[in-house]
């Protein structure tokens, strides 16, 4: 996918085109702490200046510490972050709803609520949005609806949201868009950022979500962020699967607890991707800690699923 491509080009060209886009209006762009959102919001910033306003919504799917950690690095590239605590709605949204579009489906319109009041509030009426390549060949494919892909599915954002939706990325692929993050200065934190999907930690609980499901698979996530922050990867990610296993306590009786599968592949362009033959003592480690710190998990399982037939997340 890289080949000639150029991402000096690339940036002075769409830098231009946001100038010419936003023109006198105010924009708005989401950030999320991945690359996609990042290299949107430099570019946007580059061409209009203080009149991008970047905040970040905390829906409450996000990782622990999510939120301090882009404020932090924002800062540091002279973008103030503004954050937005809207976890309750997108808690409340979500409740009782087990299908995986459903969900997905709940989320976006969630995300657009709240996301759209926020715009007004600052004035704004242009968004700005990372989407990419991926996102819109998967969605129209049918294969799942990415969070973030609106006009390509036939939604128009200004009548049903009320603002026009730039999308400075949509042709790039992964590979792409982290030449263009280094190009851009961003810091190797964000640039090498493995991937996170638009509607979060909701599409790594698979059916309904519950608030303690929630707190477990967050804290795995950071489990499993630091204990594998090393291995070579595209990404790397605990699921918290449906439904529950027998297991049996130290002392001989008989519980249930809930089944965690840790998934780690390797991908270029997220079409398709391979898993990783991870070290045994690496996938001890994670299984350690996780039995030990949540003890309502009683079951891991590893992943060696490639994409296809598997996609990544599994919702
Ligand atoms: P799948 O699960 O479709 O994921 O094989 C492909 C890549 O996309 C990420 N992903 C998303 N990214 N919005 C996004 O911006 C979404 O709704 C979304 N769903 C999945 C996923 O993490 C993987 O890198």
């Amino acid at each position: 996918m890289v080949g000639s491509f150029d991402p000096k080009l690339f940036i002075d060209e769409k830098v231009e085109w946001l100038r010419r886009e936003i023109g006198e209006e105010t924009a708005i762009v989401a950030l999320s702490g991945g690359v996609d959102s990042s290299v949107t919001a430099v570019l946007g910033f580059k061409a209009v200046g203080n009149r991008l306003r970047a905040v970040f919504l905390e829906d409450g799917f996000m990782r622990l510490g999510e939120a301090d950690r882009v404020k932090k690095v924002f800062r540091e590239l002279g973008l103030e972050v503004h954050v937005f605590d809207v976890s309750r709605e997108f808690i409340g949204a979500l409740r009782g709803i087990s299908d995986a579009e459903e969900k997905r489906k709940c989320f976006r319109e969630t995300f657009y609520k709240t996301f759209s009041r926020i715009a007004r509030e600052f004035g704004a009426r242009v968004v700005l949005q990372g989407t990419i390549a991926a996102d819109v060949v998967e969605t129209q494919a049918g294969v799942k609806t990415q969070h973030n892909v609106l006009e390509q599915i036939g939604i128009d954002p200004l009548t049903r949201y009320g603002f026009k939706v730039l999308e400075p990325i949509k042709d790039l692929y992964k590979d792409q868009v982290r030449l263009v993050a280094k190009a851009l200065g961003l810091p190797d934190e964000i640039v090498k950022r493995r991937p996170f999907p638009g509607p979060g930690l909701s599409v790594r609980i698979v059916g309904e979500v519950t608030e303690e499901k929630l707190a477990i698979i967050k804290r795995a996530t950071a489990i499993v962020d630091e204990e594998l922050k090393d291995v070579e990867c595209f990404q790397a990610f605990p699921v918290l699967l449906e439904g529950r296993a027998t297991g049996v306590t130290h002392d001989g009786k008989r519980k249930y607890g809930y089944m965690m599968a840790l998934r780690v592949v390797e991908s270029k362009d997220a079409l398709t991707a391979k898993y990783v033959r991870l070290e045994w003592s690496k996938l001890e480690r994670v299984r350690d800690r996780i039995l030990a710190e949540m003890p309502e998990v009683t079951r891991i399982l590893y992943d060696i699923t490639d994409k296809p037939p598997a996609t990544i997340e599994y919702e």
